[in-house]
């Protein structure tokens, strides 16, 4: 049996590091997914295969013992232990770059999480689960702490759920999602990537030191953003992209002053300025990808302005996917 599902990668639109500290967020999907496929094997192994390499490890080793980048699919795998008596193969294809904040880690972690789920399906009965994508979030989120043990949730949150969101997501008594932001207009952002990789678990631990010698400040800055995201809620409701623009314009310099941005980010940044409503680092900073926000005729101008070095790309946010899966008996 084979068991498949796939997830997409994402960027956060507003509030990242904040949202660490109890502040609301919104992220978004993006066109570019990870698919994992797993499947029991005779050999009493966990084996993963991914594009950082290959390990095979015996079932009964845990995920402490393995390179971190491997570390949550062991963990899943340990997770299910107790029903499983086979090998498991694990195998990640993915079209999203790696350690440049859009979400590879989290789409890994919950596509791995339902991918393997689903071979278990007896498990589900078993423990009486209702909730079968809140069961696979709470395990991929455990699985991403493996590797980054301070992570909000929103990333994985999003990767789940797909399209935009607002996070921490709530329901409604039926159990219907309430927090997914209808888009109801195009929605064109430039991804420009430094190609500067960067650590998260670093970022979110340098915003920490600071939040801890500048207390007074960062909690302003939290308020400061809650507004923020009251006002971007209501700008996405009236279509406006200048205020849309603006408060990207604004949230980058709350993550200048907790010192997440870098001379090469602000440099892609104030380059794009002339043609975009607004330019912010997503995601952990330090490195990683801006989003800016340029009309489909500027676009072909963003090249030359940022360097050949730069990698970029177009992302149409709206509707997107989230997590997709299949179970193929053979
Ligand atoms: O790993 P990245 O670059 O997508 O950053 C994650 C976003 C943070 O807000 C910095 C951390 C978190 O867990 O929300």
């Amino acid at each position: 049996m084979k068991s498949i599902a796939s997830a997409p990668g994402k960027i956060i639109l507003f509030g990242e590091h904040f949202v660490v500290h109890g502040t609301k967020a919104i992220l978004a999907a993006i066109d570019k997914r990870v698919t994992v496929t797993s499947t029991f094997t005779e050999n009493k192994t966990i084996k993963v295969n991914s594009q950082l390499g290959t390990i095979e490890v015996p079932i009964s080793s845990s995920h402490e013992e393995v390179k971190s980048e491997f570390r949550p699919f062991v963990y899943l795998a340990e997770f299910f232990s107790d029903q499983n008596h086979s090998g498991l193969e694990i195998t990640i294809d993915s079209d999203i770059p790696i350690g440049v904040g859009l979400g590879s880690s989290s789409a890994c972690c919950v596509s791995a999480a339902a991918s393997i789920f689903g071979l278990f399906d007896g498990f589900r009965h078993k423990l009486g689960i209702l909730d079968e994508v809140g069961a696979i979030l709470d395990l991929a989120i455990d699985a991403e702490r493996t590797i980054f043990p301070d992570t909000s949730g929103a990333d994985c949150t999003v990767c789940t759920h797909g399209g935009v969101i607002e996070y921490p997501i709530k329901f409604s008594e039926m159990g219907n999602l309430q927090s997914d932001i209808r888009i109801s207009f195009d929605l064109n952002l430039l991804i420009a990537n430094s190609m500067i990789p960067h650590s998260t678990k670093r970022s979110v631990e340098k915003v920490s030191k600071f939040k801890e010698n500048n207390e007074e400040r960062f909690s302003q800055l939290c308020d400061l953003e809650t507004k923020l995201i009251d006002e971007v809620n209501l700008a996405l409701k009236n279509k406006d992209l200048t205020t849309l623009g603006l408060k990207m314009s604004e949230n980058q310099k709350y993550l200048e002053e907790i010192q997440v941005s870098n001379d090469t980010l602000r440099d892609m940044i104030s380059s794009l300025k002339e043609i975009s409503l607004g330019v912010k680092i997503t995601g952990a900073g330090d490195g990683g990808c801006i989003i800016a926000l340029v009309s489909d005729e500027n676009m072909d101008k963003v090249p030359a302005l940022l360097g050949n070095d730069k990698e970029c790309f177009s992302a149409k946010i709206r509707d997107l996917n989230g997590l997709v899966r299949e179970r193929l008996e053979k």
